[in-house]
């Protein structure tokens, strides 16, 4: 059977204008509606129509404006992008922004008929007090403030602890199995809402890959860094073809 995972790139700010031409004819070939990718905003263009998924790594929280160095989620959509990363830990901790923010960016994305990909994790200091369940359910019930189970039921949830963004290291497979089945109950408890699709994403590497795909609750990946090298490929072909 086919896999149905989703995996989405998040390629951050990583990529210069060259960098991106090279990229592009790298993943001309794909044309795979589950492989999302997610360029800085003014690459977006090209990226849209070739039959992969595209996504942006924010949006306004308000719809449009005086808002100088915004994009909205409906300037987005405008161009055929049906994605958008939402609070992403980078978001929160460099640019100050808030649950309460990121319920408003949603509210905008599911107006222009986009998929939120909304980001949720702990740090490094709540995991070691084992307080990752209680930061995640509070992270859930602010972002989800209000909404009903119907506009729930088309967002997508990316659990990232921040403590393994970046670093290398990665939950064991069986505090990622435990937290991705809380965070759909929570779902399920606080907003009626089944089905939720959740995403792993931090430090997702070959060489723990096919380690993860041993998880039998997750629905795909939020890939950082190595989606912006050749590895990406060998993380596809383990997800898709192996
Ligand atoms: P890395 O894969 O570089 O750890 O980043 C994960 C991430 O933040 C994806 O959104």
């Amino acid at each position: 059977m086919e896999n149905k995972k989703l995996v989405v790139a998040n390629l951050k700010m990583y990529l210069s204008t060259s960098d991106i031409a090279t990229y592009l004819k790298k993943i001309a070939p794909l044309e795979r509606q589950n492989v999302i990718f997610c360029p800085t905003s003014i690459y977006l263009p090209y990226f849209v129509g070739h039959g992969y998924g595209v996504g942006i790594q924010n949006v306004a929280a308000t719809e449009l404006g005086a808002y100088t160095g915004e994009v909205s989620a409906i300037q987005a959509a405008g161009l055929g992008v049906q994605y958008a990363i939402l609070g992403h830990s980078e978001r929160r901790q460099y640019f100050g922004e808030t649950n309460a923010q990121i319920h408003q960016k949603i509210i905008q994305c599911l107006r222009a008929k986009m998929t939120p990909i909304v980001c949720i994790g702990e740090t490094a200091e709540e995991y070691q007090k084992q307080q990752t369940k209680e930061v995640l359910k509070q992270q859930i019930i602010a972002c989800f403030r209000d909404l009903p189970a119907e506009a729930i039921s088309k967002v997508i949830i990316a659990y990232e602890p921040i403590w393994a963004i970046g670093t290398g290291k990665i939950p064991r497979n069986e505090e990622i199995t435990e937290i991705a089945s809380e965070i759909k109950h929570i779902v399920v408890e606080k907003f009626h809402c089944h089905m939720i699709p959740v995403l792993y994403g931090g430090s997702i590497k070959c060489s723990n890959i096919e380690q993860l795909e041993n998880i039998k609750n997750i629905d795909g990946y939020l890939i950082g860094k190595a989606s912006t090298t050749e590895e990406f490929f060998r993380l596809l072909e383990v997800v898709y073809y192996k």
